[in-house]
């Protein structure tokens, strides 16, 4: 098992350059199953995710070129299999996103049930109340879902999700595109990741219209071509620099970000009294030499706060002057990287979905584990604050949708090291 080791070497400084996104590339990798043609998406980040998805595809049949890592080229010329592979499903969960393009493509699919992150019930209700609404017949086992659709394929339909779920919108978005007629997802959910998926597919002549608002229209269409698309870049990863600039007092550029998909954060970040400013090649976080205080936060559906970015967050309030209450609403229990602060001596407190973060907190690295992606990435800036030094385990969450983290820190002057154990 790998470890990092972290150690306070002051304020970061330079410049860092954010990778294409974990969240909007893996539905992309999902869609190429939809056609029969050669797709080539650039900007791919080199994560443990996107290999498990690249698998994933190739156990359906898929060709997949990608010598040159940054860029993907797919080709599903036949689907071989309707049926998801468990070593490969239970490796994340978002491989159940294959699922609305199988149905779509063949009429029928079986995934064993998904894994992921250990963030709560991650239940898929609406995916397949979506799936029922375009007439697909569902069974649901204890271990698996299978979706068979009528002899006539699946027939468009209006869903009303209960929730905007990124990924129910996504599955049923890909579904559809193939559907005989008319869907609308209406209480859609509006994230940019969405929205690329909706570009990625119109280019290969789908026709959708309204991603990025709440109510998404699909026309259907007989069949997808390729396509050529770059992803877009990863806001997480972007507001986890903006972070590890706050954290540290440092003063770092992050280059290739798009400004509108991180407003929350960065006016989170104003109200503690960072300066955070758009500059023509990138976004200038600075949070030298001065007094910062406390805020509140609340996660949301986008454009709300992320929830995401809700443990890096809150790594960073420990450091300010004043305490601040952290609301998490998307997902039930995503404080587990709490306990493990604690252990750091933060003296967080929770009640319900509610986290007490007293502030002016004197952090001391001991040895903590990384329970999930991004409570990992709230552990390694609260151990670039702390004195002493922060060893933190079970990295390879962090190594599941961070590109070449450690390399990134490190240029940015940060005392982090992998070690092998
Ligand atoms: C995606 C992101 C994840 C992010 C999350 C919320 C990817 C690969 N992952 O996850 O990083 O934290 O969006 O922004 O894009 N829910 C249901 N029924 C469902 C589906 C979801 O009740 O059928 C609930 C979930 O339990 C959760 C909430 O909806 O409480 C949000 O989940 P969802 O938006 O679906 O997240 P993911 O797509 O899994």
């Amino acid at each position: 098992m790998s470890k990092l080791i972290v150690q306070n070497n002051g304020p970061l400084y330079g410049e860092v350059i954010i990778s294409g996104a974990k969240n909007a590339v893996l539905p992309l990798m999902a869609a190429t199953l939809l056609s029969s043609k050669t797709c080539l998406i650039d900007d791919v980040p080199d994560l443990k995710d996107v290999s498990v998805m690249k698998d994933m595809l190739m156990s359906f049949g898929a060709e997949i070129n990608s010598d040159n890592k940054e860029e993907l080229e797919v080709k599903v010329e036949n689907i071989s299999t309707t049926n998801g592979d468990y070593e490969l499903v239970k490796k994340m969960r978002a491989s159940f996103l294959v699922m609305g393009p199988l149905l779509s493509r063949c009429g029928r699919a079986y995934m064993p049930l998904p894994g992921g992150c250990a963030i709560g019930k991650r239940p898929i209700d609406l995916h397949l109340k979506g799936f029922k609404a375009l007439g697909a017949e569902v069974t649901e086992g204890d271990f698996f879902v299978e979706a068979k659709a009528g002899p006539g394929g699946l027939i468009g339909a209006s869903i009303y999700l209960d929730f905007p779920s990124v990924g129910a919108t996504e599955n049923i978005m890909m579904a559809a595109v193939l559907a005989k007629g008319t869907t609308y997802i209406e209480n859609a959910a509006e994230e940019p990741e969405i929205v690329d998926l909706a570009n990625f597919l119109n280019k290969m002549g789908a026709r959708i219209k309204g991603a990025g608002t709440d109510t998404i229209k699909i026309e259907g269409v007989t069949e997808l071509r390729g396509v050529t698309h770059t992803v877009i870049p990863d806001r997480i990863e972007t507001g986890t620099f903006m972070l590890a600039a706050a954290i540290t007092r440092g003063e770092v550029l992050i280059k290739n970000i798009v400004p509108d998909h991180v407003k929350p954060i960065v006016a989170k970040l104003k109200e503690c009294g960072v300066t955070v400013e758009l500059l023509d090649d990138g976004m200038y976080v600075d949070a030298r030499d001065r007094v910062l205080t406390a805020t509140n936060i609340k996660t949301l559906p986008y454009p709300g706060f992320p929830t995401d970015i809700q443990s890096p967050f809150m790594a960073f309030l420990t450091t300010v002057k004043g305490s601040s209450e952290v609301m998490e609403t998307v997902f039930e229990n995503r404080f587990m990287h709490v306990n493990e602060l604690n252990r750091m001596g933060a003296n967080i407190k929770t009640e319900d979905r509610i986290a007490f973060v007293p502030g002016d907190s004197e952090l001391e690295g001991t040895q903590v584990v990384a329970t999930d992606l991004r409570a990992g990435a709230a552990l390694v800036l609260a151990g670039l604050f702390a004195k002493e030094t922060t060893e933190i385990s079970q990295i390879y969450h962090i190594e599941r949708g961070y590109e070449k983290f450690v390399e990134k820190f490190r240029k940015l002057g940060a005392t982090i090291i992998k070690v092998e154990e």
